[in-house]
């Protein structure tokens, strides 16, 4: 299936599959997920500039809230903003005082995401920077920035492993790594599958496996964005 868009080329059996796991992604959020004005904002905001519809989904994003909130993290570093809903999230989760640095290529999608993020009152706790994950990261090592407590890679795919590195490198010990988008409907575990964004997310697992300084897992997930999964790494553990 293609995750950026999952509608497309999906049997009738997969489409009910798919009308299913959405249903109960709405069920969830209907429930556990009070109306939030700056989230439902920043998505709106997001699609009446045309960003693509690929940020993480509300339940996602309350995933990632609760993660940086039992970690007690102070500071985040997250690498693809798109519009800011990931960002506005986590950047609910800092204490006072706290900081959250985030990276965006786009600069289009970045002015829309600086928009969502002072709506939603926290552009004194969030950075955003603009331009390519791959030369802001060593800049940032450079600036003495980090480490993070904890950091969330969901940027281009095929660089996933690249990323994973240097995320290794403003690490700390305790430093919790969240990457997005691994499972790739199956392809994950598919090496026929030439995908870079499925080569990416199969590099990062190998790197994974011979990666001494992290205790890892990966949890497949089914929901309104179809079927995926994410990795959570502690750093400075024996796996
Ligand atoms: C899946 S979206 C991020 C969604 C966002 N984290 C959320 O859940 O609200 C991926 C983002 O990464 C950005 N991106 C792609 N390549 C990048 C790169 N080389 N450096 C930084 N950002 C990049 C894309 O422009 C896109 O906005």
């Amino acid at each position: 299936m293609d995750l950026e868009n999952p509608a497309a080329a999906q049997t009738s059996e997969e489409q009910a599959g798919q009308r299913l796991w959405t249903a109960v992604d709405r069920y969830i959020s209907e429930r556990l997920l009070p109306p939030d004005p700056a989230l439902d904002a920043a998505l709106e905001a997001s699609a009446a500039a045309g960003l693509p519809a690929i940020a993480v989904s509300p339940n996602q994003g309350k995933l990632l809230h609760l993660l940086a909130r039992i970690h007690g993290a102070h500071s985040i570093l997250e690498l693809g903003t798109l519009g800011g809903f990931s960002t506005i999230w986590l950047a609910r989760a800092l204490p006072p005082g706290g900081r959250l640095l985030t990276l965006e290529v786009n600069s289009k999608y970045a002015e829309v995401a600086r928009a969502n993020i002072v709506r939603a009152g926290l552009a004194e706790l969030v950075e955003l920077r603009t331009g390519p994950a791959l030369e802001a990261l060593p800049r940032l090592a450079r600036e003495g920035l980090g480490p993070f407590d904890l950091i969330f890679i969901d940027a281009d795919k095929q660089n996933i492993p690249e990323y994973f590195e240097w995320a290794l490198k403003l690490s700390r010990r305790g430093s919790l790594i969240v990457t997005d988008n691994v499972v790739r409907a199956g392809a994950l575990a598919d090496p026929a599958c030439a995908d870079p964004r499925a080569e990416g997310a199969r590099r990062f697992h190998e790197l994974l496996a011979a990666e001494p300084r992290v205790s890892a897992t990966t949890i497949q997930t089914v929901g309104l964005k179809g079927y995926d999964g994410f990795t959570l790494a502690l750093v400075g553990e024996p796996s």
